[in-house]
């Protein structure tokens, strides 16, 4: 499946990234801690019953150029325990709101770098998490870790303290590349990593992320390094499209100096990385996941219980409604988000405080969820049944298309291009249609067509 330049140059226009709908900029500072505080309890009764946590760890040893998350240099004298205590006290906080007889299905460590911390703090909070809830049979206790400042033993603390998924950000295997983006060069090789992860038991998974767009990559050089990624045999790999927001992730100015790849030689790398991909025997999940078949997120796919949250894509058997810890992070429930404070001093005295350190948030609307259920459906399971999806959400297939403001006329144009087919009332992306399933989601998205809010290009 090659991409033409006619679809290239008519589709890689700004769009949201629908992580979440509303998307993440749609939260407003008009939200209060007691709105957190309803919203929490309101919890208990609406939606998964299941419990998702999600811990920020915002620290980095050094702050990669391309980098869109929220990171913060590691300086000399950071205070890590008073920053894993204010975690622990907010994670307290919320416990205390919560219905007991709900359960974990999933912890997922983020950042930043989690694994910046010593592993005796990560496994304190787990331990924190193990004794105010209760867990559900075999939760999926996930750490996202730079190979950089891993080794052996990090991994074996990590191992016992229960985690059973890994997730190393690679990017690239090409040293020169990463030289360009000031990203460490990890002291020992990932294969090398991965394959003691591996060997450690049958159940643990290891996740491999690769960003193709930077500077310094060609076709042939990202292609070298999804090879060698393929070899290693994780359970599943990102290849994550690199997004471009100089204007909110300032960092990333630096590389204005370079030319960076361009929309055509990205979708080449795309092809080539899928291409490699399914000649090892992956499948492809979603936007950018490859897995192999034993994958939970491909067989969640097979029965269209593939999610998505502001982690990526999940099962909506592991994922519950998510309860974020740590500055910057959004706590994703049934009836809104709300994202804490980004300062981490403001964090640690607010919580110290007993107070929840909200910062903004949103409260969504019956509209807004029967237009997040839609492009959900689209970004995970990429079809539409729209008798099937009315009668789910108990209104009419008028009503749908009013909320949603869908047209059939540009409907017609996506139709015309081969990204969807319409039949029998359903709509279904193509192999084509997938590489731009972000504009074929904002197809239902009214707010966005009515907004000038600014997006990255999806290529
Ligand atoms: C929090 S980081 C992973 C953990 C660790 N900090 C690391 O870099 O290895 C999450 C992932 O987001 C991806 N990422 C970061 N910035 C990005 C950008 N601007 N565009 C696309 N992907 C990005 C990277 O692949 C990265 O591995
Ligand atoms: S990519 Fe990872 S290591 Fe690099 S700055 Fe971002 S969060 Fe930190």
């Amino acid at each position: 499946m090659k991409i033409s330049a006619y679809l290239l140059e008519k589709y890689n226009v700004p769009v949201p990234r629908y992580t979440s709908y509303p998307p993440a900029n749609h939260l407003t500072g008009h939200f209060t801690e007691a709105d957190a505080l309803e919203m929490i309890s309101g919890s208990n009764t609406t939606g998964s019953p299941n419990i998702a946590i999600y811990l920020h760890i915002p620290f980095c040893r050094r702050i990669c150029h391309y980098c869109g998350c929220n990171s913060y240099p590691l300086h000399r004298n950071e205070n890590m325990d008073a920053y894993v205590e204010a975690l622990k006290k907010e994670i307290k906080l919320v416990a205390r709101i919560l219905d007991k007889s709900r359960k974990v299905s999933q912890i997922h460590y983020g950042g930043g770098t989690p694994n910046v911390l010593p592993v005796s703090l990560i496994a304190s909070i787990n331990d924190l998490i193990f004794s105010e809830f209760s867990l559900t049979g075999s939760p999926e206790i996930a750490i996202e870790c730079n190979p950089a400042g891993m080794d052996n033993r990090y991994i074996n603390g990590l191992l016992s303290s229960g985690f059973n998924r890994f997730s190393l950000g690679i990017q690239d295997f090409d040293p020169s590349v990463l030289k360009l983006v000031n990203r460490e060069i990890p002291e020992t090789d990932p294969e090398i990593l991965v394959n003691y992860i591996k060997g450690s038991s049958e159940t643990t998974r290891v996740n491999l992320d690769f960003i193709y767009g930077l500077p310094g990559q060609t076709v042939e050089s990202f292609s070298e390094t999804i090879r060698k990624a393929s070899k290693i045999k994780p359970d599943r790999l990102v290849t994550f499209s690199y997004a471009h927001v100089p204007w909110v992730k300032k960092n990333q100015m630096v590389l204005g100096k370079y030319i960076l790849p361009s929309p055509e030689q990205k979708a080449e790398m795309f092809h080539r990385a899928g291409e490699i991909l399914a000649g090892m025997g992956y499948m492809p999940v979603g936007l950018d996941h490859f897995v192999l078949p034993h994958d939970d997120l491909w067989i969640a796919l097979q029965s269209h219980q593939l999610h998505r949250n502001f982690q990526g894509y999940c099962t909506k058997r592991t994922t519950g409604q998510v309860y974020a810890f740590g500055v910057t992070s959004i706590s994703q429930l049934e009836n809104g988000f709300f994202q804490n404070t980004k300062d981490i001093p403001a964090y640690i005295n607010t919580v110290n405080s007993g107070k929840i350190p909200v910062e903004k948030g949103i409260i969504i609307t019956p509209e807004q969820k029967i237009i997040r259920d839609v492009i959900n459906d689209i970004m995970c399971n990429k079809r539409l049944n729209f008798s099937e999806f009315a009668q789910k959400a108990s209104i009419s297939a008028d009503r749908l298309i009013e909320v949603t403001g869908y047209n059939p006329e540009s409907a017609e144009d996506l139709i015309n291009d081969g990204l969807i087919d319409i039949q029998d009332d359903e709509l279904q992306v193509t192999e084509t249609g997938a590489f731009f399933v972000r504009n074929i989601a904002s197809l239902f998205d009214r707010e966005f067509r009515e907004s000038e809010r600014k997006y990255s290009n999806p290529v």
